[in-house]
């Protein structure tokens, strides 16, 4: 998302709202799509299967888990042997930040970023702009709190880079200690009180609280971070026009109250569907740069 331009983030929206009826296409026939995934997933995996699939293409059922990764042969030797056998499209979740970026000059096959350490999750930030969108009419001057474990998440960052490039205004909201230091330099306000960053809110994308990293002590307890962090039905009700979004999972009853989750303000269900039309756009518009040389 830091490198895409508005037009082009604009490009992939349109296309995705061209994908609304479901048809099925032809855009992908002959082509190959495999995953390399190295952390888990249930959505993009998911979504971008069935997105495949709907543009006709083949979809390799890669496994890492029992892959020749597992003896030691680097990423970019396994992209090598998939795309001779005819591969050119790869899917790729990965621990590491930057992972895609040196290896992109070495394959012909197209690279697609599905979530890269603490670095980059773009179809999440651009499913989230496509929700945003969908719902508001436009994203400029939006105003949108982003809440909850800043510091360890990649949707925070594509987000903060793609709706800047739209005139949306950014809070980040979390504790002190899950705000990553110098973020203001990427244009948001930092705020460390839920209630007055939730005030006159268009919108609040909650983030999960990543429990793996808390031995770390980022939080003094679950139930302080509730207290002070949890988007709650109280604190929704002074803002009945705000939207709620969550990239998922969701620690309910930790970010997110359960309630709040299913309740009326939520889009989170909206943006899982958003996600099949945002990635068949994905494919398909990188398939057009592919046929002219891009
Ligand atoms: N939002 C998201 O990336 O979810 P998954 O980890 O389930 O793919």
């Amino acid at each position: 998302m830091q490198d895409l331009s508005a037009s082009e983030i604009e490009s992939i929206l349109d296309a995705a709202a061209s994908f609304t009826a479901s048809k099925p296409s032809k855009a992908l026939s002959g082509r190959v799509v495999a995953f390399l995934f190295s952390e888990a997933s249930t959505r993009t995996r998911s979504s971008f299967e069935i997105a495949a699939r709907r543009l006709s293409a083949e979809v390799l059922g890669f496994s890492i888990a029992s892959s020749s990764l597992l003896k030691g042969e680097s990423l970019l030797d396994t992209i090598k042997n998939l795309e001779a056998m005819g591969v050119e499209y790869f899917i790729v979740r990965h621990e590491v930040s930057g992972v895609l970026e040196p290896l992109a000059p070495a394959t012909k096959a197209s690279l697609i970023n599905a979530g890269d350490g603490a670095h980059e999750h773009p179809t999440q930030a651009l499913l989230d702009l496509y929700t945003l969108k969908q719902k508001k009419g436009s994203l400029k001057g939006l105003k949108v709190v982003i809440l909850g474990d800043i510091l360890h998440s990649r949707v925070a960052r594509s987000n903060i880079h793609g709706l800047k490039k739209f005139g949306a205004k950014i809070t980040v909201c979390g504790p002190q200690a899950l705000i990553p230091q110098g973020i203001e330099e990427l244009g948001v306000s930092v705020s460390n009180d839920l209630d007055k960053a939730l005030s006159g809110a268009d919108a609040v994308n909650v983030l999960r609280l990543q429990l793996e990293r808390q031995q770390q002590n980022f939080v003094t307890s679950l139930k302080d971070y509730y207290a002070s962090y949890g988007l709650t039905p109280e604190r929704l009700a002074k803002i009945p026009d705000c939207l709620v979004l969550h990239p998922g999972p969701m620690n309910r009853g930790v970010e997110i109250a359960g309630d709040v989750a299913d309740g009326p303000q939520s889009v989170i269900l909206e943006q899982v569907a958003n996600g099949v039309l945002v990635r068949m756009a994905v494919l398909a518009l990188i398939e057009q740069w592919r046929a002219h040389g891009r």
